[in-house]
């Protein structure tokens, strides 16, 4: 079956009501979502809870899933049903590749990052001491469900975070998407216009990765705004994954202007859309230079060198560039 057809946009209760009836299927999900949804979603499933944040998103919470698993006597035909937002979709994504060489899986992301970015796609990853992802597999669930219902119970924070990983779809894909999302702000769209944006969004994310699955080329576009994005993510703690991004955006503008020729006019439609939808784009003071450059090295796994920066050359036209780990220090000092 071919990957938009795994994709559902409809009512989560519906489904989970069928889908919990006749499999052998277990719930992983986290605190938060299970006070709020587990009564009317999944009240009579096996379900197990992770406590929640990037800090559970590493493999002594995986070691507990599989402990739980066995517990329940789950094997390849069992189905997780991972029922949160990125962190919940990331671990359960991971451990049902992995469980026994693979169970089934289906994803009902319940954060705007989630239904927009990190369900669809088929990376997984959990992080492993301080490097962000360091083990994951390439793996498509079986079934995504994607019910914007569950957007209404997410606080502003939340939904911004997830309203960046939008707007860095459309800036490096589709200049005309960029277009209809400028000056809007994503938390005050009707919940028909945001299932339409969502929409748009998952469709590119899913035309990139179907060329490069694997990310060996193309795909790796995805990742604009993530290499000081990530940096930051693991200096400041308080940061959203969304909001660390946008920062991140914010930086490969000021490079993109110098490396790929990217107008000035453009770099401002950007950030201007990122400030209208309260996201940050400055570097905090809290974090010096060289501990950020210290996290990049860190993040991509290598000492030294040089990093592929993703950068843009227009709206909705973007650039891989090999550049210096010693040139980034000079950008990051231009965005504080
Ligand atoms: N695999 C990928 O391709 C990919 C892509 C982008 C991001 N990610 C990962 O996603 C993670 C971030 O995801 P996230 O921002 O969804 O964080 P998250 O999963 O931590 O969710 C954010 C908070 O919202 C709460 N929550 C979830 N759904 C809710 C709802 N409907 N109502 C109220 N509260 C709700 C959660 O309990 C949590 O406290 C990061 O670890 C990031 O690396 C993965």
């Amino acid at each position: 079956m071919s990957v938009e057809k795994q994709i559902v946009f409809t009512d989560a209760g519906k489904e989970l009501e069928i889908l919990l009836k006749n499999e052998d299927a277990v719930v992983i999900t986290d605190v938060n979502v299970k006070k709020l949804y587990r009564d009317k979603l999944f009240g009579n499933a096996r379900v197990i809870t992770l406590a929640g944040g990037e800090r559970c998103k590493n493999l002594r919470t995986i070691d507990k899933i599989y402990s739980e698993l066995i517990r329940f006597g789950c094997d390849r035909k069992s189905v997780i049903v991972a029922v949160g937002g990125g962190v919940v979709c990331d671990t359960a994504g991971f451990a049902a590749a992995t469980f026994k060489r693979g169970t089934g899986l289906v994803l009902v992301p319940t954060t705007l990052l989630a239904q927009a970015d990190a369900a669809i796609g088929g990376k997984n990853g959990v992080n492993v001491m301080r490097f962000k992802n360091l083990a994951g597999t390439f793996r498509q669930p079986d079934r995504i469900i994607i019910d914007t219902a569950f957007l209404r119970t997410l606080d502003e924070k939340n939904f911004n975070n997830g309203t960046a990983e939008i707007i860095k779809t459309a800036a490096i894909y589709d200049s005309a998407f960029f277009g209809r999302l400028e000056n809007k702000i994503l938390s005050e769209m009707p919940e028909n216009k945001l299932k339409a944006v969502i929409k748009k969004t998952v469709s590119i994310k899913n035309s990139i990765v179907k060329d490069d699955f694997e990310e060996k080329g193309l795909r790796k576009i995805l990742n604009f705004g993530h290499t000081i994005g990530h940096a930051l993510e693991l200096n400041l703690r308080y940061l959203r994954h969304g909001e660390a991004v946008s920062v991140g955006m914010a930086a490969a503008c000021a490079m993109s202007q110098r490396l790929t020729g990217l107008s000035e006019k453009d770099a401002q439609r950007l950030i201007d859309l990122l400030k209208l939808n309260r996201l940050p784009v400055r570097i905090s003071k809290l974090v010096s230079t060289q501990k950020l450059l210290g996290s990049i090295v860190q993040d991509k796994k290598k000492s030294g060198g040089s990093v592929d920066l993703i950068l843009l050359k227009n709206i909705g036209y973007p650039a891989i560039r090999k550049t210096a780990l010693n040139d980034i220090e000079g950008f990051i000092n231009d965005i504080r």
